[in-house]
C-alpha cells in the first residue's frame, strides 16, 4: 500500500450536453477526456434541469439517481412507480432488462445520475430498486470539525448505509464548513472521482471549484481535502471490474454483439424484455 494521500491522476470541467427531451446537464462521464471511470460509466450534474425521459430501456449496469432538489417521478414496465423527492435517492439495478420513463416533476431539479457496470454474471440479474427517502438516507456529521455527509452508498465519518451494491461502490456527499480538512479512507485498489457541486476545495495541493471532476490515484487508502470556502462535493469510488466493456446507448454489455442482442431483445420482448414492444408508460401516454 502507497503512502500518503490519493493524489491527483487527472481533473478536467464537466462538458455541458443535452440528454433525454431537451434535458440540459454538465456530464463528468462519458466525456473527451475521460470515457469511463470503470466500474463507473456515466456521471451526470443535472442543475436547474427541465425536460423530461420518456419511455427507454436500460440493461446491463445499475443507475443512482441522487436528488439533491426537486422531484423525479418514475415508472417502469413491471409495473413499478414511484417517486424520489430533494434529499432521496435511488440505487437501482436494471440487469437483464428495463424499460422506464422518469419525469423531472419540478422547473428545476439538481441531481446526480451515475451508471455503475455489472460484472458479466451479473449482467442478467433481475431488475430491483432500493429507494431512500431524505429521512431514511445515511447522515453522518463531525461537528467539531465542520464535516457533514450524506452517504448513499458505504461508509462515511464513521458511519455505513446498508444500500446493496453488486459492484462494490461507494457515493458520499459531503458537506464542509471554510477551513475543515476531511481526511477519508477509501478501499486501495476502487477507483475514485471526487465532483465539486459548491464552494472550493484544495486536493493534493490543487485548488477546484464547481463542476470540477478530479480522479484520484488508486493506490493510496486515503483522500484528503481541505475546505477553502463553504463547500459541498461528491466522492464517488469503486471496485474496478477490469472486464471488456462495450457501452452504447442505454445499454453497458461486455461485447458488441451482446449489444446487438439487447437491442434485438427489446424489439423483439425477450430475454428480459417481455412486455417491452407493447408498454407505453401512464406518466407520458396515460391520461
Ligand atoms: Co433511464
Amino acid at each position: 500500500m502507497a503512502a500518503g494521500h490519493k493524489r491527483i491522476l487527472q481533473a478536467f470541467l464537466a462538458s455541458e450536453v443535452t440528454e433525454g427531451a431537451g434535458c440540459r446537464l454538465s456530464r463528468a462521464l462519458p466525456t473527451t477526456q475521460l470515457r469511463n471511470l470503470d466500474p463507473f460509466m456515466l456521471f451526470d450534474h443535472l442543475t436547474n434541469a427541465t425536460g423530461q425521459f420518456p419511455d427507454h430501456p436500460h440493461r446491463g449496469f445499475e443507475v443512482v439517481a441522487y436528488v439533491i432538489d426537486g422531484l423525479v417521478r418514475h415508472e417502469d414496465f413491471l409495473g413499478c412507480t414511484g417517486e424520489t423527492s430533494a434529499g432521496g435517492g435511488q440505487w437501482f439495478t436494471a440487469g437483464k432488462g428495463i424499460v422506464h420513463a422518469e419525469k423531472l416533476d419540478s422547473r428545476s431539479v439538481h441531481a446526480i445520475v451515475v451508471w455503475v457496470n455489472l460484472r458479466s454474471d451479473m449482467k442478467f440479474v433481475a431488475p430491483a430498486y432500493q429507494q431512500f427517502t431524505m429521512g431514511s438516507i445515511k447522515r453522518a456529521e463531525d461537528k467539531g470539525a465542520g464535516i457533514s455527509a450524506t452517504i448513499l452508498a458505504g461508509s462515511a465519518l464513521g458511519e455505513t448505509a446498508d444500500t446493496f451494491t453488486r459492484t462494490p461502490a461507494a457515493f458520499v456527499d459531503f458537506q464542509m464548513q471554510s477551513g475543515a480538512v476531511l481526511t477519508h479512507p477509501l478501499p486501495p485498489g476502487w477507483n475514485t472521482l471526487l465532483y465539486v457541486l459548491d464552494g472550493r476545495v484544495t486536493v493534493a495541493g490543487r485548488s477546484f471549484g464547481s463542476k470540477e471532476a478530479v480522479v484520484l490515484t488508486v493506490e493510496e487508502a486515503t483522500v484528503q481535502v481541505t475546505a477553502e470556502n463553504a463547500c459541498r462535493f461528491i466522492i464517488l469510488s469503486g471496485q474496478p471490474l477490469n472486464e471488456p466493456c462495450v457501452q452504447y446507448g442505454p445499454f453497458v454489455m461486455n461485447s458488441r454483439d451482446q449489444i446487438v442482442q439487447a437491442f434485438d431483445d427489446y424489439e423483439r420482448g425477450t430475454n428480459g424484455f417481455e412486455g417491452a414492444p407493447t408498454w407505453r408508460s401512464q406518466l407520458f401516454y396515460g391520461r
